[in-house]
Formats: C-alpha cells, sequence, structure tokens
C-alpha cells in the first residue's frame, strides 16, 4: 500500500476532506501543511482558493505528490520566514515527534499574529484493540481495516495526549483560544485548533 494510496483510497482521505472543512480555510490565504505525505490536504486547501504549500522529512513520502508546492524539511527547522502564513496544519504528525513542543514553537513562528494552527492527533483514547472494535463495527476491510490498524500501533508506541496535555502542549507554544473536538467512532482521534496572539 503505498502513502498516496492511504491518502486517497481508504476512509483515512474523508476524514482529512472533513478536517479541511472544519479548519474553515479563506480563499486567498497562504496555508502550509507540515508532514504533508504526499499533499491531499495542500490539494484541498488550493481547491479551496487557498495558495497551499506543505513539506514533509521524507523524500520517500512526496512520491507521487498530488500538489507541485511540497518540500522536504523538517518540522523543526522549516525554511519559510517568520510570520508568513495565515494556517498551519500537521495531521498524524506531532504526536510521532520526540520533541514536539519545538515543532510547535516553529510552526508559531511562521504565523501571522491570529493566524491559526490546526492539528490532529490520536487521542488518549486510540488503542489497538479500540480500533479493531471500530474496524469490526464498521466492517471495514482491507487498506481501511488495515491502515486503521497501523495507526492504532503507532500511537501505542508514541504519543496519545489527552486535553488537559494537549492544551498545555499549545499554550507553551503560544497559542490561546484553543478548541477541540474528538473524531473517528469514539473519539481515537483529537482535532484542535489555536490562534497565535503575539510574536
Ligand atoms: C502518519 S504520516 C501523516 C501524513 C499526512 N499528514 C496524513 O495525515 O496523511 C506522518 C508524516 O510525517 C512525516 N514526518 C515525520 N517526522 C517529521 C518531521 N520531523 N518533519 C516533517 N515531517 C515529518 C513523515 O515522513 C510522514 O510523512
Amino acid at each position: 500500500m503505498s502513502f498516496l494510496e492511504v491518502q486517497t483510497q481508504t476512509a483515512w482521505g474523508r476524514v482529512l476532506a472533513g478536517f479541511v472543512q472544519w479548519c474553515a480555510p479563506q480563499s486567498g490565504w497562504l496555508t502550509l501543511d507540515v508532514g504533508s505525505g504526499p499533499g491531499l490536504l495542500p490539494a484541498l486547501f488550493a481547491g479551496r482558493g487557498c495558495r497551499s504549500f506543505g513539506c514533509d522529512l521524507d523524500g520517500a513520502a512526496l512520491r507521487g505528490r498530488l500538489s507541485s508546492s511540497l518540500i522536504q524539511a523538517d518540522a523543526c527547522w522549516l525554511p519559510f520566514p517568520s510570520g508568513t502564513f495565515d494556517l498551519v496544519t500537521a495531521t498524524n504528525v506531532l504526536f510521532l515527534l520526540p520533541d514536539a513542543l519545538t515543532a510547535l514553537q516553529e510552526m508559531a513562528r511562521l504565523l501571522r499574529v491570529e493566524g491559526v494552527l490546526a492539528c490532529l492527533n490520536p487521542s488518549e483514547r486510540m488503542s489497538v484493540s479500540a480500533a479493531a472494535a471500530l474496524a469490526d463495527e464498521r466492517g471495514l476491510q482491507g487498506l481501511d481495516r488495515q491502515s486503521l490498524l497501523d495507526w492504532a500501533r503507532r500511537a501505542e508506541a508514541h504519543h496519545r495526549w489527552n486535553e488537559e496535555q494537549t492544551v498545555n502542549l499549545f499554550a507553551e507554544a503560544g497559542f490561546r483560544r484553543i478548541e477541540m473536538t474528538l473524531k473517528v467512532g469514539p473519539g481515537l482521534a483529537r482535532w484542535v485548533k489555536g490562534v497565535k496572539d503575539k510574536d
């Protein structure tokens, strides 16, 4: 299963489409998706009239890219000037990073004042058993089932922040007006948005 197939041929693509809607991007916004893989999110933002960019640490993850504006870069050292973007997103990336706070501070640097950061990560409810139960309940098979279970395995091996930990992390990185919602079955994923309030 290629990365492009996961983003375009599994239920994951529909989750990302819902996430884009929740971000409420405005036409003309400059957006950056960090850890974009082949770039479904930048492509969806472009479809809503944004000037969208993406980046990923792994050059192989960019293969078959859906958007031309993707570069290879580390979330902790992003090669863009400060205050550039209206919206920065990172889906299923922060939870993998050993130093999520440094990456969040770097994303804050790139945002204009009042710019929005929106992230998606597995919640504290995510586990292999919870994912298997959801897959059974929904009758998921093939790529859909496999990608959900892979996600749960990676979540168990990395971070699964709860609400309080998420708020503290975002606040420490300089974000205010933090809002969040639980998604994916019984809330296996947490979507969180925050606004940069000063430089
Ligand atoms: C689970 S995938 C999520 C991809 C995409 N955001 C999505 O939701 O489909 C995690 C991605 O983050 C990238 N990644 C991991 N560490 C990174 C880092 N330090 N900087 C930038 N990208 C990173 C990986 O290469 C991979 O493409």
